[in-house]
C-alpha cells in the first residue's frame, strides 16, 4: 500500500498499520478497557441524517469559522497528541507545517517531542499548548511561561485524565515512553526497520518540555498510565483550573469536559472554550460520544463559550454534522496520526486535504455557502420522528 493508495482516514489507518511496530500502532489506536466508547464516539454520527437544500448557487463555499479568536480555514483543529516522533521521525514539526499549510489550528502536548520554542519557530497558524497539571510545581510554571515567552495562542487544560484510563493493549505490548525494546517486543521492532532505522539513528527521543524537570517519559521509560498516575496532580480542581487560567493570562480552553453542568463552570471560571471530549476513548470507557452529548451542551451554554466537538471525526461530514449541532468547531487526533505514521508531513497534509475536500463537498451538496448556515434543522436524528 502506497501514500496516493490512501483515499480516507481509515486507508491511512492500514498504512500505519502495514508501517509501524504493532506496539506503536497500539498505542494510537488503542483505547481503554473494551474499546466502546472508542467506537462509539465514530458511529454516533450515523445515527442521524444530514438534510440537504438544492438549486442554493454553491459556487462560492467559505469554510472558515474563527475559534479562540483566530481564523481557521477549516472548522477544523488538530487535537493535541502525545509521543509524536516515535509515531514518525518529522513527529510535530510535520503536523505544525502541514497545519500552517492548511491554516488550521494545532495543539501540541505537554508530552510532545518536540520543544515548544522550536514549534513557535516553525507554525505560523494559531497553535494551542496542551496543559497536564503535574505534581511538579516548578514545571507547571516553566510550561506556563515558555508557553508565554513563545506566544502560544491558546492554553489547553486537559481534566479527563485525573488517572489513567486502562490502556489493555499497552498493558500487553508493554509499551512505554521511551518506547523500550524487551524481549517479547523486540521483534516487533525489528521487523520494521524503516521504522527502526529513524527511530534509532535520527534525532534522539525527548520530552523537552517536561525533561528540564523529570526523567520520567525520557531517562526512566514508563508507560502512560504509569506517568499519569505519578506525575499528574489527583487533586487538580476547578479552583486550581481557575488559578490556572489567572497564571496563564491568555486564552483558555478546558479539553474533556462532558456534562452540561461542567460545561456551566468553564464559563463560571471564565474559560474561552471547551473541548467536548472523552479523550478519543482512552479515558472512561462507557462514557457517551461527544456528539452525543454535544446538543445537551449546546443548549446548556451555546453562546456564552466557545464549543468544540473532540473525537471521532474521520469524515468531513461529521465536521458538518458537529457543527449543524450547534458546535463552532470539531477537533481530532488520529484523523492525522495514522496520516503522520504512515507518511510523515506528505501524509498529515494529504489526510488533512481529504477532509477539506469533503468538508467543501458536503457543504455544496448541502446548499451551503458558509458555516453559519449548518443549522439543527439540517439534522434529523434516527428513531426520533
Ligand atoms: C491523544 N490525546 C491526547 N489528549 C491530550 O489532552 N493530551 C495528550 O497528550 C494526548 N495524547 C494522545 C495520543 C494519542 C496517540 C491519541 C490517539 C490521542 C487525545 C486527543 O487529543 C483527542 O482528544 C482524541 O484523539 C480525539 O479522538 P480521535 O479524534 O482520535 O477519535
Ligand atoms: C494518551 C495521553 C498521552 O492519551 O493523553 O495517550
Amino acid at each position: 500500500m502506497r501514500l496516493t493508495d490512501c483515499h480516507n482516514i481509515d486507508d491511512f489507518r492500514r498504512l500505519a498499520r502495514q508501517r509501524l511496530p504493532w506496539p506503536v500502532f497500539d498505542y494510537i489506536d488503542g483505547a481503554a478497557d473494551d474499546e466502546i466508547t472508542k467506537l462509539r464516539n465514530t458511529d454516533a454520527f450515523a445515527q442521524c441524517d444530514l438534510v440537504p437544500d438544492v438549486l442554493a448557487g454553491v459556487a462560492e463555499v467559505d469554510t472558515s469559522v474563527t475559534v479562540m479568536g483566530r481564523k481557521s480555514a477549516l472548522p477544523l483543529i488538530l487535537s493535541p497528541t502525545a509521543l509524536q516522533r516515535v509515531f514518525h521521525w518529522q513527529g510535530e514539526r510535520a503536523v505544525a507545517r502541514a497545519a500552517g499549510k492548511f491554516g488550521l489550528w494545532f495543539g501540541i502536548s505537554s508530552l510532545a517531542t518536540v520543544s515548544i520554542e522550536q514549534i513557535a519557530a516553525i507554525a505560523p497558524t494559531p497553535k494551542m499548548f496542551q496543559f497536564y497539571y503535574h505534581k511538579d510545581r516548578g514545571l507547571n510554571r516553566s510550561m506556563i511561561e515558555r508557553c508565554q515567552a513563545a506566544k502560544f495562542d491558546a492554553l489547553t487544560l486537559t481534566v479527563d485524565t485525573i488517572v489513567s484510563g486502562k490502556r489493555e493493549r499497552c498493558a500487553r505490548s508493554g509499551f512505554t515512553s521511551p518506547p523500550r525494546f524487551t524481549p517479547s517486543s523486540l521483534l516487533s521492532y525489528a521487523i520494521k526497520p524503516r521504522w527502526a532505522l529513524d527511530y534509532l539513528f535520527r534525532e534522539k527521543f525527548a520530552l523537552p518540555n517536561l525533561d528540564t524537570h523529570v526523567g520520567e517519559g525520557t531517562g526512566r521509560a514508563v508507560s502512560i498510565a504509569e506517568y499519569f498516575n505519578t506525575m499528574l496532580d489527583i487533586s487538580m480542581n476547578w479552583k486550581m483550573a481557575e488559578q490556572l487560567r489567572e497564571d496563564w493570562g491568555g486564552t483558555f480552553c478546558l479539553k474533556g469536559i462532558m456534562s452540561a453542568a461542567d460545561a456551566r463552570r468553564a464559563v463560571e471560571i471564565g474559560a474561552d472554550a471547551i473541548m467536548i471530549s472523552n479523550h478519543g476513548g482512552r479515558q472512561l470507557d462507557g462514557s457517551r460520544s461527544p456528539f452525543d452529548q454535544l446538543v445537551e451542551i449546546v443548549d446548556a451554554v451555546g453562546g456564552e463559550i466557545e464549543i468544540i466537538c473532540d473525537g471521532g471525526v474521520r469524515r468531513g461530514t461529521h465536521v458538518l454534522k458537529s457543527l449543524a449541532a450547534g458546535a463552532d468547531c470539531a477537533s481530532g487526533g488520529r484523523l492525522y496520526l495514522y496520516a503522520l505514521a504512515a507518511a510523515g508531513q506528505p501524509g498529515v497534509e494529504r489526510a488533512i486535504g481529504l477532509l477539506k475536500d469533503e468538508i467543501e463537498r458536503g457543504m455544496r451538496l448541502m446548499g451551503v455557502t458558509g458555516v453559519a448556515q449548518l443549522t439543527r434543522d439540517r439534522l434529523r436524528w434516527r428513531g426520533v420522528s
